[in-house]
């Protein structure tokens, strides 16, 4: 009997597929290519206290085997985002992730204590709220803030910290490539008490126009994603999962259903899909369905039997 469920901190999931924040919406924009419900969990939109109208100029460019881009975190803000797109994510059958982002440490801190008032004061009413928070310290993409947090392991502690005290929810804290030390910083978040880590954020990358002699971007780099950063991803995830016991959730380039067992292999408790989503609107649906394959081709009935075996 095959079985592809899995828990994250907590949260029980009934694949280890989970949509990559900033390429998925708020689930709505897919659901007529994907029924959120085959999907092990949704990551929202990164969030920030305030809503953000996201960078000027080009967001995206294409590169050999990747994207550029920079959004620069356009958002609703989370008191809309709670309001106007929470009650149609609970009602489907996945669990739904929160990420949150923000210029300093207090719009962290403010952010995540509205989550959680809310997802309490909704559990009073038998309602569900958001299940699990997934903490962007790393968006390259912000003048101010974020990729500041996610370089240097000190302050990073601080919003790990100081966001930890003020709420109960599960929280995943997502570590940028650009740290100095990634496995450094998952072993600080696992002693702030992070319940899990997801890894990577985008590559600090760049682009030139060589006609008009200036950067592509507005703020001059822009973050990499797709396969091109794949085989470095995977090397960080498998850094990181011998280095922490916290489930460790693997992001970045992840394609095919290979993939998803060479992340598996290296130690991902559960994965991220970002780019692809973008190349093949029904990725998640083709990815769960192809996992359930190749363990049954595999003879594989838990994904446990080569989680971590490299
Ligand atoms: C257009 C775009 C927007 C993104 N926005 C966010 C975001 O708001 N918050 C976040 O944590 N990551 C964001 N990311 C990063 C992805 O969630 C993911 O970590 C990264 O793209 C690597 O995975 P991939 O190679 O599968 O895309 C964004 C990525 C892309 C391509």
């Amino acid at each position: 009997m095959i079985s592809m469920a899995c828990n994250i901190a907590g949260v029980s999931m009934k694949n280890p597929i989970i949509m990559a924040s900033g390429t998925y919406g708020f689930g709505r924009e897919y659901q007529e290519y994907v029924a959120p419900a085959l999907l092990g969990g949704i990551v929202g939109k990164g969030l920030t206290l305030h809503p953000k109208d996201g960078n000027q100029g080009v967001r995206i460019n294409e590169t050999a085997s990747g994207l550029l881009n920079s959004v620069g975190l356009e958002n609703p803000g989370v008191v809309a985002f709670l309001k106007d797109e929470l009650d149609e994510m609970t009602r489907w059958d996945t669990a739904v992730i929160a990420n949150i982002g923000g210029a300093n440490l207090e719009e962290y801190v403010q952010a995540v204590a509205l989550i959680t008032e809310n997802a309490q004061k909704r559990r009073t009413m038998n309602r569900r709220g958001v299940d699990m928070l997934e903490l962007n310290i790393s968006c390259p993409n912000v003048k101010q803030g974020g990729m500041q947090f996610g370089v240097q392991t000190e302050m990073a502690r601080e919003v790990v910290r100081q966001v930890r005290n003020v709420t109960t929810l599960p929280l995943v804290v997502k570590l940028s490539p650009n740290a100095e030390n990634i496995t450094e910083m998952a072993i600080m978040c696992e002693k702030e008490g992070a319940d899990g880590v997801s890894l990577i954020n985008t590559f600090s990358a760049m682009k030139i126009d060589i006609r008009r002699r200036r950067s592509v971007f507005e703020n001059t780099y822009a973050g990499l994603s797709g396969p091109a950063i794949k085989p470095i991803a995977l090397r960080m995830v498998h850094q990181v999962a011998q280095a922490v016991s916290i489930p460790v959730i693997g992001i970045g380039g992840i394609s095919s259903v290979e993939d998803i067992i060479e992340f598996t292999m290296a130690g991902a408790a559960a994965i991220q899909i970002g780019t692809y989503n973008f190349v093949q609107l029904r990725a998640g649906a083709e990815l769960v369905e192809g996992l359930e394959q190749w363990m049954q081709r595999e003879k594989v009935n838990s994904l446990d039997e080569i989680r971590g075996i490299i």
